[in-house]
């Protein structure tokens, strides 16, 4: 793995810029938006929902937005994909606006769960009209006509759940605040103050936050750049640890310090990672990042550190088969919700390729014994981060290693097999 290049845009960044310009009257523009299916879903979303959307030909994407509790009705169901960023933070956007909709999307997003976000949108107003057993997709929303700001203890660490409240917040008078007891990533908070609304985010206990939103402000238009997305840089960054000879450049990562769990921890396997130049980009701090094949060591990842790499365990268990010893990965309940059942599919990818692994209740145990023998098929269960994963396996396994299928990689990282190609990976 050889060369210099840049991931697409950060997933999270790409939604919440799409949002809050629907949200927002006058011309706000995206420079860097992520392409990939899921974020293309939210961008449809908001058109259905009366704003103006369209890409220049200069890449740029300009968004005329209706304003604060301005949706319009949509006239058919709202189709997320297999997103469920996209699908939550649009519950919450409807939910302070005076529209019924209806929420659909592929069969990973209908098994995955709404109910934690439905909690708190009822209490400010809005009412689940229909929705499949178990508060599942279809599900349909109205939103409150007059929404009420309250104040909400999150009871599971997820900035989609924090991301929701919000932004039905905005249409609320007075105050909404979130209380977190583990910080999650925060680009919500940064972008509503980048769009000129009032938020203040305070220490609360050891780990946690406490984030008050003053609602209904005039939203000003804002220009967004999206960096680079780090848990698409993940791949290329770990194929560049375990393939021998490597030598490879990320540019413009984002590194934002709710984001950089995985950095941390393969550091301390004894990764050699190193920012070369690192700067601030609209609002976010980024660096490009110069990696070189390291020899690894298994480490325990405590839990705490969960909500900083949530969405690169299945690439972290990777590198961890390749290093000397174990690696335990503790803290991993919310891996079981994600796209797949991450934890399971992880632990199958793995063991169908030689490795020793166990999940011991929310924990992943992984064997590293510096080699993997690959030559195994994973299931992928239409998740993007596993299909990826096991292929950055392959390019270091004994033998090759396929996945069952390689459609979903589009969701969050259009044009995986040709950068990785450019850099050297023989992906066939
Ligand atoms: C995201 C938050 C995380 C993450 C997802 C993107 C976001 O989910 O897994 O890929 O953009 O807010 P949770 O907040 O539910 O953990």
């Amino acid at each position: 793995m050889q060369g210099r290049t840049r991931v697409p845009g950060d997933k999270s960044i790409s939604h919440r810029a799409l949002i809050l310009g629907a949200l927002t009257v006058g011309e706000t523009t995206v420079a860097g938006l992520l392409e990939g299916e899921d974020v293309l879903h939210t961008a449809e979303a908001m058109r259905a929902l009366g704003a103006k959307l369209e890409r220049g030909a200069d890449g740029l994407w300009r968004i005329h937005g209706v304003g604060v509790g301005g949706f319009a009705q949509p006239a058919a169901p709202l189709d997320f994909g297999n997103s469920g960023t996209g699908c939550r933070l649009a519950l919450g956007a409807v939910a302070g606006n005076a529209v019924t909709a209806t929420f659909v999307g592929d069969a990973s997003l209908s098994k995955r769960p709404m109910r934690r976000v439905l909690d708190p949108l009822e209490r400010m107003g809005a009412r689940v009209i229909e929705a499949v057993e178990g508060d599942r997709l279809p599900l349909t929303l109205q939103g409150a006509a007059d929404p009420i700001p309250i104040t909400y203890e999150s009871p599971v660490p997820s900035a989609q759940l924090k991301s929701a409240v919000l932004l039905a917040g905005l249409a609320a008078p007075g105050e909404t605040t979130v209380i977190e007891a583990e910080a999650t990533r925060d680009h919500t908070e940064r972008m509503l103050k980048h769009f000129g609304a009032k938020l203040v985010t305070k220490p609360c206990g050891e780990h946690g936050r406490r984030i008050i939103l003053q609602g209904q402000p005039e939203l000003e238009p804002a220009n967004v750049v999206v960096p680079a997305d780090p848990s698409s840089a993940a791949f290329p960054l770990v194929a560049a640890l375990l393939v021998p000879g490597s030598d490879l450049i990320l540019d413009a990562v984002m590194t934002n310090p709710l984001r950089t769990g995985l950095l941390a921890t393969l550091r301390e396997m004894g990764a050699s990672i190193e920012a070369v130049a690192t700067r601030d980009d609209g609002g976010e701090e980024i660096a490009d990042l110069r990696v070189r094949a390291s020899a690894l060591k298994g480490v325990e990842v405590p839990a705490e550190r969960a909500p900083s790499m949530i969405d690169e365990y299945p690439i972290l268990a990777v590198a961890a088969s390749f290093a000397q010893g174990e690696t335990r990965m503790r803290g991993l309940k919310e891996l079981r919700v994600k796209e797949s059942d991450r934890l399971e599919a992880t632990a199958a990818m793995l063991r169908g390729n030689g490795v020793t692994v166990e999940i011991e209740g929310d924990d992943m145990i992984v064997q590293g014994k510096g080699a993997v023998a690959g030559g195994g098929e994973a299931k992928t269960h239409m998740d993007h981060r596993i299909a990826m994963s096991a292929l950055v396996m392959g390019l270091a396994a004994d033998d090759p290693v396929r996945i069952d299928d390689s459609a979903f990689i589009a969701t969050s990282f259009p044009g995986f097999v040709e950068l990785m190609r450019s850099l050297g990976a023989d992906l066939a």
